[in-house]
């Protein structure tokens, strides 16, 4: 049985994961509206997958006999200067997570809830994935300094990665 404490942590992430989704669906609107198409894609992808991590989330609490509340989310950020703002942006947001999940695997660990632990070991590594993979977006970014024809060719990259 998972301690009350730790069922309102796991849901505050389970929201969290929907605010994210949120965020990424956001910014594949942008890229879109900013010819992007690539990007759009990409982004479009990442919402996708942070559904399916609340969804994981959702699971776990009904199937250790309790009831996930879904919350009032605030909406997302809908403005960005660039590309590269919305590639640090997620990046940033990334290891906002990641740190969210150490906590609460620290808090697993601690409090002996060995069956929680277990199950938040797929988020620490999708964690390191997604920072990984955002950062090497924003170094090829960086790469080619916002050049148009650079940014086409990251546009490209991004739409495949959405393909693999
Ligand atoms: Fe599910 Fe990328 O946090």
């Amino acid at each position: 049985m998972i301690k009350q404490e730790m069922v309102v942590n796991l849901n505050k992430q389970l929201n969290l994961e929907l605010f994210s989704s949120n965020l990424y669906l956001q910014m594949s609107s942008w890229c879109n509206s900013n010819k992007l198409e690539g990007s759009s894609k990409f982004f479009k992808q990442q919402s996708i997958e942070e559904t399916s991590h609340m969804h994981r989330l959702f699971d776990y609490l009904i199937d250790s006999g309790n009831t996930p509340k879904i919350s009032s989310i605030d909406s997302p950020p809908e403005h960005f200067p660039s590309l590269k703002e919305i590639v640090q942006f997620s990046y940033e947001h990334e290891k906002m997570i990641s740190k969210k999940i150490k906590n609460l695997s620290f808090q697993a660990i601690d409090t002996k809830d060995y069956l929680t632990f277990h199950f938040l070991k797929w988020y620490v590594e999708e964690q390191c994935e997604e920072e990984k993979m955002f950062k090497s977006i924003l170094d090829r970014i960086e790469l080619v300094n916002e050049d148009p024809s650079g940014l086409y060719f990251v546009d490209q990259i991004l739409k495949k990665i959405n393909n693999s």
